[in-house]
C-alpha cells in the first residue's frame, strides 16, 4: 500500500483531521504528517490537544483513551454508545512519519518520493490561496504543489463560511489544476445523532477519494 500525506492547517475542524489520521493508521497505512503553526492553535482551542512542532510525539495528537481527562473537549465528541474518535479500531497497525512544516529536506517535498495522494484537512483559506498562487512558503505548500505537478491525487478540505470571490476563485483554480475540493460539509441523510457521526461522514468521503474504503457510516442505498 502506498504512503499517504496528511497536512493539518489552521482552519476550524481539527477533529476531522485527527479522526482521519486515526482511521488511516487503523487501515495499516503509512501517513506522512505535517502541521502548520496555526493548526497547533486550533488543535489546542478545539480539542485541548497540545502539539509541540519542535518536539513532536504521536501521543500529542493521538492520546491513549485512558489519558483523555473527563473534562477534555475530546469527550464532547463521543459517538453513540460513548465511542470515542480513537475507538473502534487500532491505529497501531499503521506508521506515522512526522515532518516539520519547514523541513524541505523531507521526502514529500520531492516528486521522486512515491505517494498515493495527499489530503489537506482542514484547509485554511490562507493555505488555499497560497496553493492557488503556486506559493511554496512551507512544506505543506510544497508537497501539495508536488502532488499537482505529478498529477497525483490532492484532496483539499476547506472550511470557511461565507466564502469570498477570492476564495471561490482559488478553489476553481485548484480544481482546474486537478485537485479535489472536498469541503467539510457533512450531509444529514445518514441520520447523524452525534458530532462523531458528522465527522465520520466527511472522513468517509475523504477515504473514498483516497481509495481507502471504510465503513464508518450507513451509505445511501445500502441497508
Ligand atoms: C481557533 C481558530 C480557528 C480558525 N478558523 C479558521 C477557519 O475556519 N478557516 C480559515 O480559513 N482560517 C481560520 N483561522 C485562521 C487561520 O488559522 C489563519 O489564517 C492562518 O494564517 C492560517 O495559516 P495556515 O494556513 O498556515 O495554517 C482560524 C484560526 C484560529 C486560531
Amino acid at each position: 500500500m502506498s504512503d499517504l500525506v496528511l497536512a493539518m492547517t489552521g482552519a476550524s475542524g481539527a477533529i476531522y483531521s485527527v479522526r482521519l489520521l486515526h482511521v488511516l493508521l487503523s487501515l495499516g497505512r503509512t501517513v506522512h504528517l505535517s502541521i502548520s503553526p496555526a493548526a497547533v492553535q486550533v488543535l489546542r482551542e478545539e480539542l485541548d490537544l497540545k502539539v509541540d512542532l519542535e518536539n513532536f510525539d504521536a501521543a500529542q495528537i493521538l492520546p491513549a483513551e485512558e489519558s483523555v481527562s473527563g473534562d477534555s473537549k475530546l469527550n464532547l465528541l463521543r459517538g453513540q454508545g460513548g465511542s470515542s474518535i480513537f475507538s473502534e479500531s487500532d491505529a497501531r497497525y499503521g506508521r506515522l512519519v512526522y515532518h516539520h512544516y519547514q523541513d524541505y529536506n523531507a521526502g514529500i517535498a520531492s516528486g521522486s518520493f512515491p505517494t498515493g495522494g495527499m489530503v489537506i484537512c482542514p484547509c485554511s483559506m490562507g493555505t488555499l490561496g497560497s496553493l492557488a498562487s503556486g506559493l511554496s512558503s512551507n512544506l505543506i505548500h510544497r508537497a501539495a504543489g508536488v502532488h499537482l505537478k505529478e498529477r497525483r491525487k490532492l484532496i483539499v478540505v476547506p472550511r470557511e463560511t461565507p466564502l469570498s470571490g477570492i476564495q471561490l476563485a482559488s478553489m476553481k483554480t485548484l480544481s482546474d489544476a486537478g485537485a479535489v475540493i472536498l469541503p467539510a460539509m457533512p450531509g444529514f441523510y445518514h441520520n447523524p445523532l452525534t458530532i462523531h457521526d458528522l465527522v465520520d461522514f466527511v472522513v468517509t468521503r475523504i477515504c473514498d477519494q483516497l481509495q481507502a474504503p471504510v465503513e464508518l457510516m450507513q451509505r445511501w442505498g445500502t441497508e
